[in-house]
């Protein structure tokens, strides 16, 4: 049991996201992240990301806990993902507990507390009113 994998759009990079991912990294050998797409996110939250999908995916790739990153186009294709890198684990923060219930069937899941206070629509709220 090594192969993490953990899934999200990391925009606006910030602590949170560090601590999700090195606490994820820890459970196993291997840490893979998908980062989702622009349009994926344009299509969930009618905007796109404040740093593109290539930025996005640079910072993530350059964290030494981080061992393989790669795009998720689509929500639906999480089973697939799973499967095609071969994950052990799906974690995510515990603002998602139980919605990734349904691909117990590929993979073991762990919800992780999330870092309170900081989040990116929190950051960008508060960038607009200085
Ligand atoms: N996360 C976390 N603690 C935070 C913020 C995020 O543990 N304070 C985790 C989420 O639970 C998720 C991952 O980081 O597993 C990526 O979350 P993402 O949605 O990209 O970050 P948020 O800051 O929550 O962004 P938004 O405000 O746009 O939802």
């Amino acid at each position: 049991m090594g192969r993490i994998i953990t899934f999200g759009t990391f925009d606006v990079f910030h602590v949170g996201h560090v601590n999700i991912l090195k606490r994820a990294a820890e459970l196993g050998e291997h840490l893979i992240v998908g980062v989702s797409s622009d349009e994926l996110n344009y299509s969930k939250k009618n905007r796109y990301p404040i740093y593109s999908q290539s930025d996005r995916t640079t910072i993530i790739s350059s964290l030494k806990f981080v061992n393989e990153v790669f795009i998720e186009e689509s929500l639906e294709k999480k089973i697939e993902y799973i499967k095609e890198h071969k994950a052990d684990i799906l974690v995510m923060g515990d603002d998602w507990e139980g919605r990734f219930d349904w691909v117990k069937s590929a993979c073991e899941v762990i919800y992780l507390p999330r870092t309170p206070s900081i989040s990116t629509t929190e950051i960008i709220e508060i960038v607009k009113t200085i």
